[in-house]
């Protein structure tokens, strides 16, 4: 048999009338007569392979009965479109090697699981068409948020993982020994550091792994994400609302419009995702008690809010809504206080729409040293382990501001999901590690 090169699914539609050869894996058998049925994935599409008795070697024609679901092969033969075969596409086979025969029993088979088990079964349960369908919009979305900040000037500057410090408070940090050193705590942000690179590079922004200890068992509550955080000098809260809502409807814009099939595929309602080109709603933080007291929530102003408060807010507009100005007390210890009120704090929090709650948190920073050797004490923080990030307002210290989003709660609302464990392709949450 002649050699025809290798082609991805996504590209057949190139090759009507020739002669290609296909690497994938088994997602459907069929028989019909005297023809066999083949449907074929590699992670680009799907497409059906025909063989016909007779007009291919009997030898091929056997191979097929030694296929199963999942098995590995590559198949040679003619594109034809096909409206009427999934993927639209058509292979007339004229030669079919396996490369591995799957054992019979696949665990993940078409029908209902439960999602413990799909969750024990992950590294099989990203073959399916919806998980690839979320980590297809995932990647979009790390993408776009590259694009972003590159296009706007900000330089990315990689922060550390192992850290002397909690940034995020004491109760959610994991631990580690650092071998004769002591402790060290896995990153709950990298914003710390990203003020110091703000300082030397002026617009800045990170993107990696962050750790968070949390007790909590909520579907928005992972115990490893990916956070994008962005800092930047001279920017006053007004400023970071404005750069935030840009960010926000620029990653809907970019999923709109390049991962419009795998939202389809998800049965995603796209109508609220348009909406998103509308203002975001700002509403201060004592605004926002009020709405939700109106709607009969037991909350007295001072508490930040939990899922719950956020569940309802977010369900009250149809555009993301930004929520600023929080009491300090309920917030992170770095935050400026609002001069006009010392009691809040110059921060926003950015919340999904349909319920789904916090995707941002950012805020203006204490510029001072002495407001932030106070905070320290008032935190209960040790002053040794900051003197570093003291040193940022002893030499030429400006006003600066910035945010993190998290990916995975961008990524479940994006997608309409209901839990952010499908958002990450090896989700760890507080009861699970494997695989
Ligand atoms: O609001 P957070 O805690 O803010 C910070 O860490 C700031 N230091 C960021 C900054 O200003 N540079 O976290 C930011 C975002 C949240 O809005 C949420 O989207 C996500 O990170 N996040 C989580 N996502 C999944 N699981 C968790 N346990 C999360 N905790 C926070
Ligand atoms: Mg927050």
């Amino acid at each position: 048999m002649e050699h025809f090169p290798p082609v991805t699914i996504s590209r057949l539609s190139q090759y009507v009338g020739q002669q290609v050869t296909v690497r994938g894996w088994v997602v459907h058998l069929r028989s019909s007569g005297k023809i066999r049925f083949v449907v074929v994935r590699d992670g680009t599409g799907i497409v059906q392979g025909v063989l016909v008795k007779g007009h291919i070697p009997d030898r091929e024609f056997e191979t097929f009965e030694d296929l199963t679901l999942e098995s590995s092969l590559s198949l040679t033969g003619l594109v034809k479109a096909e409206p009427r075969a999934p993927g639209g596409f058509e292979l007339l086979v004229m030669e079919l090697k396996p490369i591995h025969i799957a054992q019979e029993d696949y665990p993940i088979q078409p029908k209902e699981h439960g999602i413990g088990f799909l969750m024990d079964h992950r590294h099989l349960w990203l073959r399916s068409p919806r998980q690839q369908a979320i980590l297809r919009v995932r990647d979009e979305v790390c993408r776009a948020c590259r694009d972003f900040f590159h296009e706007r000037d900000f330089v990315l500057v990689d922060t550390p993982i192992l850290t002397p410090t909690a940034c995020e408070g004491t109760t959610s940090l994991f631990e580690t020994e650092y071998l004769d050193r002591g402790k060290a705590y896995l990153s709950q942000s990298g914003q710390l550091y990203l003020e110091a690179a703000a300082m030397a590079l002026g617009k800045v922004y990170c993107f990696g792994p962050t750790f968070r200890a949390e007790k909590s068992k909520t579907r928005r509550h992972l115990t490893e994400f990916w956070m994008v955080e962005a800092e930047a000098a001279f920017y006053n809260l007004d400023d970071l609302l404005t750069l935030v809502e840009d960010f926000v409807r620029y990653l809907v814009e970019r999923v709109l419009a390049h991962r419009e099939p795998e939202l389809r595929l998800l049965e995603r309602d796209l109508t609220p995702l348009r909406a998103v080109s509308q203002p975001f709603p700002r509403l201060s933080y004592t605004e926002a008690v009020a709405r939700l007291q109106e709607q009969g929530l037991p909350l007295t102003w001072g508490e930040d809010f939990g899922g719950d408060e956020e569940t309802v807010l977010s369900g009250m507009f149809e555009a993301p809504v930004m929520v600023h100005r929080y009491p300090r007390r309920a917030k992170a210890f770095y935050m400026e206080a609002d001069p006009e009120n010392p009691d809040l704090a110059l921060c926003v929090d950015v919340l999904a729409p349909e319920g789904y709650g916090e995707i941002i948190g950012g805020s203006q920073r204490v510029a001072d040293l002495d407001v932030l050797l106070e905070r320290l004490k008032e935190y209960g923080l040790p002053r040794e382990p900051f003197e570093w990030y003291l040193d940022l307002r002893r030499y030429g210290s400006v006003p600066h501001s910035g945010f993190g989003l998290g990916v995975e709660r961008t990524v479940a609302w994006l997608c309409g999901l209901k839990h952010v464990r499908e958002a990450i392709p090896f989700p760890r949450l507080i009861d699970r590690l494997y695989p």
